[in-house]
């Protein structure tokens, strides 16, 4: 088989970044380790960026996410005893925020594919790369125990953290920029009613907290919790428990509770590799950047690699011309690297760090009421938060 970019992994970034080829004549196969209901069934965020939406628009799958999707104006800030209210819509002279949970923009993305008939091998076992400094590649695989091979122009590695993609590239030629946080966040997915229409990011004593949704009727939850913490000692019971006393007392009568349908624990990490590219592989999304979801960036970050490579791939195919691709590293790092400085900044913000002294503590009031005081400093979170212009 020969296809002009062959892309490994079938998560949001190679989901997208296919259906922005195709949309410009660009013919591409999915690679998938994983089984096509294992991929439509992982829980992740939910807070789609403006320019993530405009991607989906652009590409043909909103139907759904425009009749569903929530438009989030404004957020909460709890601090310990105090409130503030961001208002991302006055800040940001009229933008927004739309949520709208990663597990259905990968079901919308997936049923597009399907649609147009174009290919995605899932459940396609020791993905392997070959010849990526050569003018064509190859990419090799199993499925149900047969070996294929695929030749392509070019390789997207959309393959996340674990993946392949990555790993395939010498050590010398990258370099990697790491932080890992010494906490998680456990997550709670419960079909009751949001606490509140908006979104709560919160600190208390006790550690961090963000009262989430995916509709009015579906809420998601997380506490931060220690990294060794065992997921089975969590009832439902002590995790609304746990989570209601680090609520503002004026909401705690207001927290609807019920039977979890997801509970789980993730560890927080900023992560960047450089370059993104080695030959022919160009790196996209979780394969080339971790970060806390603290700033709810993950996906979003994803969404704006696709759009930056497949404007680098389009201008190669369609002019002839080199220059895309050779920027694509460059121009997609930026972006990386402000939304890791934010996902960093807030995560600092709002966690309680094992070991925080006196003046850690301080620092977190200063920065608080500092955002209390200054519109300024609303402003440049408000920017941020919505995401930065591609
Ligand atoms: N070969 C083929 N596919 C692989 C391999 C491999 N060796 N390793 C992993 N994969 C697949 C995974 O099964 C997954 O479906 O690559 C896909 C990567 O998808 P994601 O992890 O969702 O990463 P990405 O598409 O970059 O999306 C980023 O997902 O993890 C969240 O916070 C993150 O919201 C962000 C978004
Ligand atoms: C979520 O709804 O899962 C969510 C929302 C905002 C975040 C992180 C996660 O910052």
């Amino acid at each position: 088989m020969h296809t002009q970019v062959a892309i490994i992994g079938g998560g949001p970034a190679g989901l997208l970044l296919g259906q922005l080829l195709h949309q410009a004549g660009i013919d591409n196969i999915i690679v998938e380790r994983q089984a096509r209901e294992y991929v439509l069934a992982r829980i992740r965020a939910g807070v789609l960026e403006q320019g993530t939406v405009n991607l989906l628009k652009k590409v043909g799958v909103s139907t759904r996410l425009e009749k569903e999707g929530l438009i989030h104006h404004g957020f909460q800030i709890a601090f310990q005893d105090e409130s503030l209210h961001i208002n991302l819509t006055n800040l940001t002279n009229g933008k927004n925020v739309t949520v709208y949970g990663q597990t259905e923009v990968t079901k919308d993305l997936v049923e597009a594919r399907a649609k147009e008939k174009l290919l995605t091998v899932y459940e396609a076992d020791e993905v392997t790369l070959h010849d990526l400094e050569e003018k064509r590649q190859k990419v090799t695989y199993f499925h149900q125990d047969n070996k294929h091979e695929i030749t392509c122009d070019f390789i997207a590695g959309c393959d996340g953290y674990h993946g392949v993609s990555r790993s395939s590239i010498p050590q010398s030629a990258i370099k990697e920029f790491e932080r890992i946080y010494p906490f998680g966040w456990l997550g709670l997915l419960s079909d009751t009613p949001p606490i509140d229409p908006e979104l709560i990011y919160g600190k208390h004593v006790d550690g961090f907290y963000l009262c989430s949704m995916r509709s009015m009727t579906r809420s998601r939850y997380y506490i931060q919790c220690a990294l060794n913490e065992d997921i089975n000692q969590w009832s439902d019971d002590r995790f609304w428990d746990s989570l209601r006393k680090r609520l503002p007392t004026d909401l705690q009568m207001n927290l609807v509770t019920g039977p979890s349908i997801e509970k789980s624990i993730a560890p927080l990490r900023s992560y960047v590799v450089e370059p993104l590219r080695f030959g022919n592989l160009f790196l996209v999304g979780d394969a080339a950047h971790i970060v806390p979801p603290t700033g709810a960036k993950g996906l979003n970050l994803a969404a704006s690699d696709a759009h930056y490579l497949s404007e680098a791939l389009i201008e190669y195919f369609h002019k002839n011309s080199n220059a895309g691709i050779k920027q694509y590293s460059s121009q997609a790092l930026s972006r990386i690297w402000k939304a890791e400085r934010f996902s960093w900044g807030l995560t600092n913000l709002l966690h309680r760090f094992p070991g925080q002294t006196g003046f850690d503590q301080k620092m977190q009031e200063a920065e608080f009421s500092y955002l209390k005081s200054s519109e300024n400093a609303r402003r440049v979170l408000a920017e941020n938060y919505v995401g930065l212009p591609y």
